[in-house]
């Protein structure tokens, strides 16, 4: 029980590796409140995770979400100890000069996660500490044929952010860690890395040979998440199958 007696929120849970890091973290005896934008998917997956994990509506890009958040957090659980920023959007879009583009993933995919530090960050102050988990990309350390330079660049900043916040609130016992995952399942809102053969040439990329699984992801989340990373903070890991090793 890696996660006895710890509250986490987990952003993006209804679906992917957010679904899996709520599952693995009620495993591991974690109190999780799942949030996403999908309320019925989000609440069904709460509901079978049983009375350790609740759902509530959050749209990443809203403060008044977050508020709303933060407030029943406290109110049923008492404190927050994590926070797995992992809600996004794709990338893989086939105009890459578009600009809208560009707009929606600094809203979600970088600011999204700003405000959930934002949100989290005085309250683990309070509680004397916490662990920070954010979900960014081999996309955050390189550029890709496939993908729109905005997707690059927001989780480019996720990765930077963490590394700030690492440094601002270590005092404050708080850890912040950045995760990179590679090649893995397509995404709700992928366009071209849904496409079987970009999918093959992209597979073809990476090292292992293959694409990871949503577990891996949720294994790295957890490890992040727990006492067992207490000296590590401002880190990268990616989980990419030695893609970014190349
Ligand atoms: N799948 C991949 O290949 C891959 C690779 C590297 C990184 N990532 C990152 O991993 C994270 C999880 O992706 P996934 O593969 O599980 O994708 P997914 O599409 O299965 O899950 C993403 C979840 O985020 C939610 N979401 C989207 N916009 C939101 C918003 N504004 N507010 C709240 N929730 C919102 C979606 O509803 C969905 O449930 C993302 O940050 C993604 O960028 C994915």
């Amino acid at each position: 029980m890696r996660l006895k007696d710890k509250v986490a929120i987990v952003t993006g849970a209804a679906s992917g590796m957010g679904a899996a890091t709520a599952k693995l973290f009620v495993a591991e005896g974690a109190k999780v409140v799942l949030t996403d934008i999908l309320e019925d998917e989000g609440a069904a997956l709460a509901s079978e995770l049983g009375g350790d994990a609740r759902f509530q509506k959050l749209d990443v890009t809203s403060e008044a979400d977050w508020d709303a958040l933060i407030a029943e957090t406290l109110s049923a659980f008492g404190r927050i100890d994590v926070l797995v920023n992992n809600a996004g959007v794709s990338g893989s879009h086939p105009d890459v000069l578009n600009t809208d583009t560009w707009d929606e993933q600094m809203n979600v995919n970088a600011r999204g996660v700003f405000l959930g530090m934002r949100a989290v960050i005085p309250k683990m102050q309070e509680g004397g500490g916490g662990s920070i988990v954010n979900i960014s990309s081999i996309s955050g350390l390189t550029g890709q044929k496939f993908v729109h330079m905005g997707y690059n660049a927001a989780k480019g900043a996720v990765r930077l952010a963490t590394k700030a916040a690492a440094v601002q609130f270590a005092r404050d016992g708080i850890r912040v860690n950045s995760v990179h995952p590679g090649l893995m399942p397509a995404m709700r809102t992928s366009m071209m890395s849904s496409d079987p053969e970009v999918r093959r040439k992209m597979t073809n990329a990476v090292p292992m040979g293959r694409e990871g699984r949503v577990e891996e992801v949720a294994h790295a989340n957890l490890f992040l998440a727990s006492d067992d990373a207490s000296y590590i903070t401002g880190i990268e890991v990616p989980v990419d199958g030695g893609f970014v090793a190349q």
